[in-house]
């Protein structure tokens, strides 16, 4: 049968479609009744109990290679859920964050949600999605900006034909049928959204204002919020629409912070996505990211130290700067290198088109500077490739 056929048979049944008679069908008959939009066949689909059926892994076959096998044993979904969302295949994980993130995840008790936070193009998205499609969990990912209504989470009535079902918003459905909803950018949230959020954190009981249904919390629910802040509000200046949370809300969370990965998993990020860049250029890209990392935190990282030898061994640039030069950055870079023409165009030109064009006048010396220390007269080449047989 075509699709449209098909499609065309599902829309007779679906006056007829039951509990009971979803049931019986295929998961790929199941999820093909989501095509219908219809809020009362996606209550039934995503309420269907074969997505609650759980299979007990090995975490080390699950993460593998980040975990060691034969260790810890993890509950997940048998089934891949319509709402599972692939990953991004070059994510490495921290081992820093994966683990408190599995312990936090398979805990038996749910008392606190999880507050992923870190400068900008750190991971932390990708983390929780990489998590997730591993562990074959279905995902919401909400985008919170200042304008986010409530309405938006909870669910509003809808028109469907002539009818006006309720349609259940991203965190209710995520509540209701055992999902894990991600709040990206919870720091930006206004006040009414947040407050409204207070009881899916803690995972109680939720009220839907316009129904009054009570959504009890699925045992596979689980509340994950990133932001830029821990909460406490922007300190740097460089996240200015970040705002400090109320006390109460982020009490509700544990927190996992999120650094940029080392240098050896920065590394292997580009070699495993882009073979054809030098390893000697792919090295000094990772220093040069290092340096202006450290550029960025030096004001705070002298604050630390406690005494000159601390500070001689922290070995930080004599730049300042006041620009994140993330992985995303950093990645995007090997990518630009790559479409341009590594072995034909100056390293130079996708540095610029990246990052360099964005500087602001302040940083653009102390980034030059950076960039002729690594690369010196080969930053204005293209990569010369390697000269011996090494990767
Ligand atoms: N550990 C990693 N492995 C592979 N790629 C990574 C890793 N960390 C970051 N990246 C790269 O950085 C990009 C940004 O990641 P992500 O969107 O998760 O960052 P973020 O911390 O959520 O940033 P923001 O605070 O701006 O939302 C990814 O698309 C990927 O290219
Ligand atoms: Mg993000």
């Amino acid at each position: 049968m075509n699709t449209a056929n098909n499609t065309q048979a599902i829309k007779s049944v679906s006056n007829v479609i039951t509990r009971e008679s979803a049931r019986q069908m295929s998961n790929d008959q199941l999820v093909k009744l989501l095509d219908l939009k219809n809020p009362v066949i996606e209550d039934i689909v995503y309420g269907d109990p074969r997505w609650s059926e759980m299979e007990e892994v090995d975490a080390g076959e699950v993460f593998y290679p980040h975990v060691p096998k034969g260790v810890i044993k993890v509950l997940r979904p048998k089934h891949r859920h319509p709402k599972c969302i692939k990953a991004n295949p070059s994510y490495i994980p921290q081992r820093d964050v994966l683990r408190p993130l599995l312990a936090w995840w398979c805990a038996n008790t749910r008392k606190l949600s999880m507050f992923m936070f870190g400068e900008t193009g750190t991971g932390k998205t990708e983390m929780l999605l990489w998590f997730a499609d591993r562990l074959n969990w279905p995902v919401t990912l909400t985008s919170v900006n200042e304008s986010l209504r409530p309405e938006k989470v909870q669910g509003s009535y809808i028109l469907y034909g002539d009818k006006t079902p309720y349609r259940y918003g991203s965190l209710a459905k995520a509540m209701k049928y055992g999902w894990v909803q991600i709040m990206d950018e919870c720091d930006k949230g206004s006040g009414d959204l947040l407050s409204k959020l207070h009881t899916p954190a803690e995972y109680k009981p939720w009220e839907l204002d316009d129904t009054g249904e009570i959504i009890e919390p699925h045992t596979n629910f689980r509340f994950c919020a990133t932001g830029n802040t821990n909460g406490g509000g922007d300190m740097t200046g460089r996240y200015h629409t970040s705002q400090r949370l109320d006390e109460a809300f982020r009490r509700r969370f544990a927190f996992i912070e999120c650094d940029y990965p080392s240098e050896a998993i920065e590394d292997s990020i580009i070699s495993a996505s882009y073979p054809s860049i030098s390893k000697k250029t792919r090295h000094k890209m990772v220093k040069l990211a290092k340096e202006m990392r450290q550029a960025l935190r030096a004001p705070q990282l002298e604050a630390n130290a406690l005494t000159p030898e601390e500070l001689s061994k922290l070995q930080l640039p004599t730049e300042r700067l006041s620009c994140a030069f993330s992985t995303r950055v950093l990645v995007a870079w090997a990518d630009y290198m790559n479409i341009f023409g590594a072995k034909s165009v100056p390293i130079k030109e996708s540095f610029d088109f990246v990052f360099g064009n964005s500087l602001d006048d302040d940083d653009r010396p102390a980034v030059m500077s950076i960039c002729q220390r690594i690369f010196g007269e080969s930053f204005n080449q293209p990569d010369e490739g390697d000269t011996n047989l090494g990767k």
